[in-house]
């Protein structure tokens, strides 16, 4: 295939920045959407050109680095997915694709489609720790867990801290990444005894990092690669509000 991409370029957090235009050659639909950013890479490279920074790590879509908006949806057009986990047999010979970094005023850009989520990781240290006592592993039935809230905790956790929820929010609101985070523990024993405590000290972090709030409009869920539901950001609201009566 042949394609032309309109790629987000910006020197530093400084630079107002700019869209610029490349053709890539040779893209066999089979590549990741990341592999064929490293064609171009390689490419930009040997001519002299500075390449095109992005995030990624694992490449495998469990890590949450890769964070592009392709064509305006974070993580492109296939439901459920990475962006490095998207491939280029959902394009066609001919397609001009523009590339984005997440846009929103917590993620601030460091360079090209790199932006600084360090706001989510402060996020969950204003979580805290749970108490229950570790050592060595328990006996898997010492402690009763409902099925249904086994299952409901898991799939909570499987967030992986990407941001596309933020990216796609009108309101760059960070809810559903901060009910992913509550909900896994909120709906388990061992996180009970601060389970008031952390919904409080998250919010509050979340708001100081200058998130914008929630007018149920859903495109978070919608975005999600891991399908975190909407009622998580109800079940946040819940704790919240049985927090703030004490
Ligand atoms: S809730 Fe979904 S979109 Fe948001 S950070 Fe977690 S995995 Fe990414
Ligand atoms: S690079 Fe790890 S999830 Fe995409």
């Amino acid at each position: 295939m042949k394609l032309t991409l309109k790629i987000w370029r910006q020197k530093n957090a400084a630079d107002g920045g700019r869209m610029a235009s490349y053709e890539v050659d040779d893209v066999s639909p089979d590549m990741s959407f990341l592999e064929m950013l490293d064609v171009l890479n390689e490419r930009l490279i040997l001519e002299g050109e500075d390449p095109v920074a992005f995030d990624h790590d694992c490449r495998e879509g469990i890590c949450g680095m890769c964070s592009l908006v392709i064509d305006g949806t974070p993580h492109g057009p296939e439901k459920a997915t990475t962006t490095c986990q998207l491939h280029m047999r959902h394009f066609k010979d001919g397609d001009v694709i523009t590339i984005e970094p997440w846009r929103a005023r917590a993620f601030p850009v460091i360079k090209d489609l790199v932006v600084d989520r360090s706001a989510f990781d402060r996020i969950i240290q204003a979580g805290g720790y749970v108490s229950a006592p570790t050592g060595s592993a328990p006996d898997a039935a010492a402690i009763p867990v409902p099925k249904a809230d086994a299952n409901d905790a898991f799939d909570a956790a499987t967030c992986i801290g990407c941001g596309a929820c933020v990216a796609a929010c009108p309101n760059a609101s960070a809810m559903l990444f901060t009910a992913a985070k509550i909900t896994h523990l909120g709906l388990l024993p061992q996180g009970q005894p601060e389970r008031y405590d952390r919904v409080t000290s998250m919010v509050d972090q979340m708001d100081a990092e200058g998130f914008g709030g929630c007018t149920n409009t859903g495109e978070c869920t919608a975005v999600c690669p891991k399908g975190i539901p909407f009622e998580t950001i109800s079940r946040l609201n819940a704790d919240l509000l049985k927090a703030s009566r004490g």
